[in-house]
């Protein structure tokens, strides 16, 4: 008999069915593609692939595997861009918005589908004029104006794959990332708006070209008007270009199984993974979840990913889902608190959005700054949400769905990773009862299972989330390390792609994300979830966010230790830490009591928002502090441990 390996603490019980007039509008309002999916799923994916995509020629054979290689769709030609773009032209939609973008200074462009194709065939031009050709790799280093989706879809006009590299990081980050995939071209800008001010760019591409000996040219383009040095004979500003190039660009036909782009993802210590997405599975999976997941309806919605595109967030639900499916998005520059804290909103408001897709991390911000901001402005427009990137807490959930979605907007809480390259659990909204917390259910045509320490499926409880099917976008790869590829997803539990994540199931079937496994702590000989005791330490109304990890300890294995951010009106003290630790008891269990509650001014996160709960543990523990590059405010480490030190819960 296999036993639950993770504890399940937590229950929450409230349901929240489809409203009635959402479901009746739906496009998916019963279980069909379920049943559809379950009775044959190649033929699933492969009607998914004819109706939604445009291919130049069909694929004759839907799936070849063999674990863990996996080829889509084989036989098959297509060209993104062109399903991008062109088709949606040719059908008449040529005046239709596709991006509605506002720079964070106020500044806005009303981008069509016409706009769009005439700008991409002119910058493939340019990538070719520069030498580019297919097969090649361009690495992309942008802030988030138009000219990096131009970028992205111009690279798959002419069959170069993409490499984004994320603007935040580091001269030191694009040197490994430029270098592994052994990029010929690098796009950037001058630099991007950020918190009100130009944060520059091109100088961190500058200082990184030195040691990156395969680039032979740098396109710049202009942003924040600050001063640059270009390079002689490397460095082109894009508008110089572009304004000269032809807009006549016949797409490339690609195979279905070439590489569409690299994305690194950076692992805790090790080198980063260059993941590898091919084009027409990827597609195909990223276009049918766009589709049914936000229930879009491409005529009247405006659908808004607040992510960045230097994220697998943004390649898949700002620029290729989005477009793939004739959809109006918006994007945005910049942060969410410039001017005001109510950024979003009023954007929101001003163009009428019908889907908002963010993050937990920013939510439970929103929290903090308080209802107030919301209420300044008219949501009324928003018919759906959603999350991503980390387990949404019940109480963060409650508070998106009542002061967002003013009680009537369903959450699809998405979980996925880079490596999926599209959404692997979530709800269908016209379709699933929500549970404030759980991402539900397998989409159709994906395979989930639980299973224990030896591999054994699990029915109820918790343990190690894998995946059991071979799924169209997922990775294909890691970037010439096909060894490091099948050790990393594939050896742990044979015949299973083992995601990292520990997740359980409860008595109706639905899946509960746990957080990475790495991060599970073991007191007592409990193995006790970071997810479920951070949900317990936020539903105390003084706490805004917690991050837990397990530091080691003589009598119990690990300790818990939570660090809590208070709410703006709740007073630090020896009592309320007390207060804190005892919610967690009464909530989900005395063995999950935590053994210190630290209260912190910040935490540590990268700068996607995920918690560097690895820092914790070193500042728990007592240890130096391990690599803080990956952190998006190096300085709160050094907050942590003087709170740790001297502030309430510190025992001093
Ligand atoms: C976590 C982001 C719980 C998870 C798309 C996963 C989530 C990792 C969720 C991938 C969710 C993402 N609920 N956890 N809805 N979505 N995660 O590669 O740990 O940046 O393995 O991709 O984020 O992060 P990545």
């Amino acid at each position: 008999m296999s036993q639950p390996t993770i504890s399940d603490l937590a229950n929450e019980d409230r349901l929240f069915p489809p409203p009635p007039a959402f479901q009746a509008a739906a496009l998916a309002s019963d279980n069909s593609l379920y049943r559809e999916a379950d009775a044959d799923h190649e033929a699933f994916w492969a009607r998914q692939a004819r109706e939604l995509i445009t291919w130049s020629s069909d694929f004759h054979t839907t799936l070849e595997w063999e674990l863990p290689d996996a080829r889509w769709f084989v036989g098959g030609t297509l060209n993104v861009s062109e399903n991008c773009l062109d088709r949606h032209v040719a059908a008449g939609k040529g005046t239709k918005v596709a991006f509605h973008w506002e720079g964070e200074p106020g500044d806005t462009r009303t981008i069509t589908y016409a706009d769009l194709l005439d700008e991409v065939s002119r910058f493939a031009n340019v990538l070719k004029d520069l030498g580019v050709e297919k097969g090649d790799r361009v690495a992309i280093y942008m802030p988030m104006i138009p000219e990096l989706p131009v970028a992205l879809l111009a690279c798959t006009r002419i069959g170069a794959a993409h490499s984004v590299i994320f603007g935040g990081f580091s001269p030191d980050s694009i040197v490994d990332r430029v270098n592994d995939g052994e990029c010929k071209l690098v796009i950037t800008a001058d630099g991007g708006f950020r918190r009100g001010a130009p944060s520059p760019l091109k100088p961190n591409v500058d200082e990184a070209l030195a040691s990156c000996p395969s680039v032979t040219g740098v396109v710049v383009v202009r942003r924040t008007d600050t001063e640059v040095t270009m390079v002689e004979g490397r460095d082109h500003w894009y508008h110089e270009l572009v304004g000269s190039a032809s807009p006549e660009c016949p797409p490339e036909p690609m195979d279905s199984e070439d590489l569409l782009f690299l994305l690194y993802t950076s692992g805790t210590t090790a080198k980063p993974k260059g993941i590898m997405h091919t084009t027409g599975g990827y597609l195909t999976q990223v276009a049918f979840t766009h589709k049914y997941v936000f229930d879009l309806k491409p005529e009247t919605d405006v659908y808004w990913c607040s992510a960045d595109v230097g994220w697998i967030t943004g390649h898949s639900y700002i620029v290729y889902g989005p477009l793939a499916n004739g959809a109006t998005s918006v994007l945005y520059e910049g942060t969410p608190d410039t001017p005001g804290k109510d950024r979003l909103w009023d954007i929101v408001e001003r163009y009428g959005v019908t889907q908002l897709y963010t993050a937990p991390t920013a939510i439970r911000m929103f929290m903090k700054w308080g209802a107030e901001e919301p209420e300044k402005h008219d949501l009324s427009s928003l018919r759906l949400l959603g999350t991503v990137g980390e387990p949404i807490n019940p109480e963060a959930w409650i508070w998106y769905h009542t002061h967002i979605g003013g009680g009537r907007c369903p959450i699809v809480d998405t979980w996925w990773q880079t490596e999926t390259g599209g959404h692997m659990i979530t709800p269908l909204p016209g379709v699933t009862a929500l549970k404030p917390g759980s991402a539900t259910f397998p989409l159709p045509g994906i395979g989930v299972e639980l299973v224990d320490d030896h591999g054994q499926p699990i029915e109820r409880g918790g343990g190690y989330l894998t995946l059991t099917l071979p799924w169209p976008s997922m990775l294909r790869g890691i970037w010439g390390d096909p060894q490091r590829y099948f050790d990393t997803y594939w050896s742990t539990y044979p015949g299973r792609y083992f995601a990292g994540d520990g997740a359980k199931i409860d008595d109706d079937g639905y899946l509960w994300l746990l957080g990475r496994v790495d991060d599970v702590m073991n007191v007592s000989g409990h193995r006790i979830s970071t997810t479920e005791v951070e949900s317990a330490l936020v539903d105390h109304p003084a706490v805004a966010e917690a991050a837990v990890v397990g530091a080691s300890d003589d009598l119990t294995g690990q300790a818990i230790v939570g660090y809590v951010i208070v709410v703006n009106t709740a007073e630090p003290s020896d009592e309320l830490v007390e207060e804190i630790r005892q919610h967690v008891a009464h909530k989900i269990g005395p063995t999950a009591r935590p053994k210190r509650v630290i209260i912190v001014p910040d935490l540590p996160k990268t700068r996607s928002g995920k918690i560097m709960r690895r820092l914790l543990r070193d500042v728990a523990e007592g240890r130096d502090l391990g690599d803080t590059t990956t952190l998006a405010d190096p300085t709160v480490v050094d907050a942590i441990r003087s709170s740790a030190a001297e502030g309430p819960g510190s025992g001093r």
